[in-house]
């Protein structure tokens, strides 16, 4: 039976988070700092108790996407280095200049949108310019970056800025071969020389995230963001944390109690469409979770399930509320028994999940919905 009351639920281990981050502090080692990635509620696993979690374990930097998701993390009481990189032109800033967030400045356009903020709050702005290195999303293109370096350096002249960091972001750090990489580190490479030349000297260089963090030393710089590789997720989908000598333990399990049980004969048509058929008597187990909880739809008769210590394979089409597994003919599970779709020792990964389904790690984990319990087990709790 299941060892919780829920019918369904993400059990998230935040002890392995911390564990995940420790490795790979140490991996990067003490003069590479590492900044903990919360956006999109940490990835589905709850952002504040991340973001907790992450300064207890000595984690310098939170980093989150949006400015509304960095003040969520102030007013829940986080006062570390936290840096954001994304928001509208008609945004007031000042909210984040007064709690001391680190803006991201992609244009020369937002050099004034947060100076005036800063004007407004009376104090000195904290920004990380950024330099599209080759993602073609945000940053100043190596044409615009002259301008932007020239205009921040009137900003700190007049006092309404600090630069705190020169920054960028990979295309395809998780695929060793892929030759945007090395092209992008010498875009990087010539935009910290043109800002230094032109006396801009930043504390904070990064460009690195959980793949290069894990396997391109020349990458880490200052200081490694580091998402899907804290949750326990392998950023290229395989072995490239193993490859790099460090151990990640998932951090969410995501599992369910079987909610019908039941012999069927050989002919019967599973799910909408009837897209498998039994060709012999089996016994199909109900699994009260589907798309609506964030189940991939596209893992309908690909993917699989642990339950009874084996692995059961989805027949038919996941729908939006429940699917069904093929216990086999002899089954002996019963209504209440536990399955999980993945997170625990002998289950499918996030990453099996992804494959099956035809999209990402990342994706799996981060679209799980409101509606579905979430439990957070805090490190020092016992673990279920
Ligand atoms: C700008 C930026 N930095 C760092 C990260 C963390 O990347 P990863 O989850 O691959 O470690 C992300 C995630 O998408 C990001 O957008």
């Amino acid at each position: 039976m299941l060892a919780d009351p829920h019918t369904a639920c993400a059990r998230i281990d935040l002890a392995a988070y911390a564990g995940n981050l420790t490795r790979i502090a140490d991996h990067v080692g003490p003069e590479v700092a590492v900044m903990a990635v919360v956006k999109a509620d940490a990835y589905g696993h709850g952002m504040i108790e991340c973001a907790r979690v992450a300064r207890a374990a000595g984690i310098p930097w939170v980093g989150v996407a949006t400015v509304a998701e960095a003040l969520t993390l102030r007013e829940a009481g986080d006062q570390g280095p936290l840096f954001a990189w994304l928001y509208g032109p008609d945004e007031d800033l000042s909210p984040a200049v007064a709690t001391g967030i680190d803006l991201a400045v992609h244009r020369v356009e937002q050099l004034s949108q947060v100076a005036a903020a800063a004007a407004i709050c009376e104090t000195t702005a904290a920004v990380q310019l950024k330099i599209d290195t080759g993602l073609s999303r945000n940053g100043a293109t190596g044409e615009q970056w002259p301008a932007l370096v020239e205009a921040a350096l009137e900003a700190v002249e007049l006092g309404a800025l600090e630069v705190r960091g020169i920054w960028s972001h990979f295309a395809a750090s998780d695929e060793p071969e892929h030759p945007a990489t090395a092209a992008q580190l010498e875009v990087f490479e010539w935009a910290l020389g043109y800002a230094a030349d032109a006396g801009l000297a930043v504390p904070l260089r990064h460009i690195g995230n959980s793949a290069a963090a894990l396997r391109l030393p020349q990458a880490r710089y200052d200081l490694v963001r580091i998402g899907i590789a804290a949750y326990g997720i392998d950023p290229a989908d395989g072995t490239l944390a193993a490859d790099a000598g460090v151990e990640l333990q998932p951090v969410m399990t995501l599992r369910a109690q079987l909610i019908n049980v039941k012999p069927v004969p050989a002919g019967a048509a599973v799910s909408y469409g009837g897209t498998w058929t039994a060709t012999e008597s089996t016994v199909l187990g109900l699994v009260p979770l589907g798309y609506g909880d964030g189940v991939p739809r596209g893992a309908g008769n690909r993917g699989q399930v642990l339950v009874g210590g084996r692995l059961a394979p989805i027949r038919g089409r996941i729908c939006m509320d429940q699917f069904v597994v093929d216990l086999g003919p002899d089954a002996r599970d019963q209504v209440g028994d536990e399955v999980v779709l993945f997170g625990a020792a002998g289950a499918p990964t996030a990453s099996d999940w992804a494959r099956a389904g035809d999209t990402i790690g990342y994706e799996v984990v981060t679209r799980l919905p409101l509606r579905l319990t979430r439990i957070q087990v805090e490190p020092g709790e016992e673990s279920r």
